[in-house]
Parts: C-alpha cells; sequence; structure tokens
C-alpha cells in the first residue's frame, strides 16, 4: 500500500534518520516509538505529504509520492488520508458537528465510500449529543476524540496517528486504541506515532527511530532486549 524507501530527513547539517526503508500495508496497526525529538511527527509528515523528505520515495499505487505536484497532494489528503495531528487540528470557531461535516463531503465527491455517521462515530468515542458544542469549549481530551471521529466519518484508507492518546486518561485511551485497531481490521492501513507502551502493545509492529536509523522492536519487547536493525544505512 505505502512503500517507503531509503526515505532521510535532515535539517541543515543535521541528519534526523536517513534511509529508513518499511512497507505500510492495508490491515497493519504499526507504532512509531522513540524519544522526544527523534523525528516521529516529522516521519508522519513526510508520508502525509505535509513534509518533504531530504532523499528517497514514498510510493503508492506505484507513484512517488515525493513527486507530487500541489493537485495530486490534495487528492491524496482528500480521498486517502485520515490524520490525526497531535494538536487535533480542528475549526475552533465551528461546533463538533460542522467539523464532521468536513469529512463527509470528500465521498460525495469522490470516494463513494459512506463512513460512519457523525452521531455514530461520536457515540463510539463517548461524546454521544455533544454535535452543537463549540470546539473551543471542549477539553483537550475531549477535541483529541472529535478529531478521532471525523476520521471514523472520513473512513480514509491511510491513518497517521500522532500520539492520538496524548490527552487522554486510561478508559479513554483505551477507546481510541480499540477503533484504531478496528480501522485497521476493516482493512485501513494505520501509523501511530505514539509515547504511550500500552498503545505501542496492541500494534502488529513497533519502530523506533534510534541513531538515525529505523529499527524493529518486538511489540512486547522484555526489559533490555536488544533492538533489530531492519533498515541498514
Ligand atoms: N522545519 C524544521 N526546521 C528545523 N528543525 C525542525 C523542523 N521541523 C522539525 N525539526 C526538528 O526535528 C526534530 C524532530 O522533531 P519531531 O517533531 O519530528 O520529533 P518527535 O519524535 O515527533 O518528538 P515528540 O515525541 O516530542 O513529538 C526536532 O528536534 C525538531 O526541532
Ligand atoms: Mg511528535
Amino acid at each position: 500500500m505505502i512503500d517507503i524507501v531509503k526515505l532521510s530527513k535532515g535539517f541543515g547539517t543535521r541528519t534526523l534518520w536517513s534511509d529508513v526503508t518499511v512497507t505500510v500495508n492495508p490491515g497493519e496497526l504499526l507504532a512509531l516509538v522513540g524519544p522526544s525529538g527523534s523525528g516521529k511527527s516529522t516521519l508522519l509528515n513526510c508520508i502525509g505529504l505535509l513534509d518533504r523528505p531530504s532523499a528517497g520515495q514514498i510510493l503508492h499505487a506505484g507513484k512517488d509520492m515525493t513527486q507530487f505536484g500541489r493537485r495530486e497532494i490534495r487528492h491524496f489528503r482528500r480521498d486517502v488520508l485520515g490524520y490525526l495531528f497531535q494538536n487535533y487540528a480542528l475549526i475552533e470557531n465551528a461546533t463538533v458537528a460542522a467539523n464532521l461535516e468536513v469529512a463527509t463531503k470528500p465521498q460525495r465527491s469522490a470516494r463513494g465510500k459512506a463512513g460512519m455517521a457523525i452521531a455514530e462515530a461520536l457515540e463510539r468515542v463517548g461524546l454521544a449529543g455533544r454535535e452543537k458544542e463549540m470546539i473551543h469549549h471542549l477539553s483537550g481530551g475531549e477535541q483529541q476524540r472529535v478529531a478521532l471521529a471525523r476520521i471514523m466519518v472520513k473512513k480514509p484508507a491511510v491513518v497517521l496517528a500522532d500520539e492520538p492518546t496524548g490527552a487522554l486518561d486510561h478508559a479513554n485511551a483505551t477507546t481510541v486504541i480499540d477503533i484504531l485497531r478496528e480501522m485497521s481490521d476493516a482493512g485501513c492501513a494505520v501509523v501511530i506515532a505514539t509515547h504511550d507502551d500500552r498503545v505501542r502493545d496492541r500494534c502488529d509492529a513497533a519502530f523506533a527511530v534510534h541513531e538515525n536509523a529505523l529499527v524493529t522492536q518486538a511489540p512486547t519487547k522484555p526489559e533490555g532486549a536488544p533492538a533489530e536493525q531492519v533498515s541498514a544505512s
């Protein structure tokens, strides 16, 4: 589905990660872990076409997306991608319902595949009946769950989630990871950047940025077990 091939990214003279090679298949739930500042969000941003890598390819449907122009980038984001941002990226001065309705528009035009109904998605994230509330009146954790509901309504083929449980208590974090697991079981390719071991342990595979390379970790890695390198630089 998405083949990341020898991808590198740096800022100035600093290399964040290099020669990252990994495939994300439909139905797979992958965790991206690693210390703060190691470049997890930057890697998600490159896959989501919000940032450009310094070198390498990101192949989707046989095309190298790093070469996409503005129009192709817009189509990929609209028709294929669901992005759960670290800062939620909701429309603050609008209602919960208005934020979710935005996600129903692409299906009418290009996709034709109905996602979940707004009321049902809100119920799943524990926000039943909150349609008319303004986003800026919601707590951070509630906004995070609205952002997830928006993705459930859109039903994209690829989901990138940046710290999706960052603002949540244990019960709500469990709900969020359950939903992401369901989406992947339904055929979606999901990549989650996370510091949360409970999230990592629910994923099919976990990768960490370590010394500028992407290394694989067993989801239930025993204490002190060495990481195995998967992408030689
Ligand atoms: N546009 C930019 N110019 C220069 N440096 C940048 C830019 N964007 C990101 N960086 C740097 O790249 C590094 C990686 O940032 P990134 O946000 O990807 O880390 P992260 O692994 O997601 O961290 P966290 O766990 O704290 O979210 C940081 O040191 C950041 O300062
Ligand atoms: Mg980050």
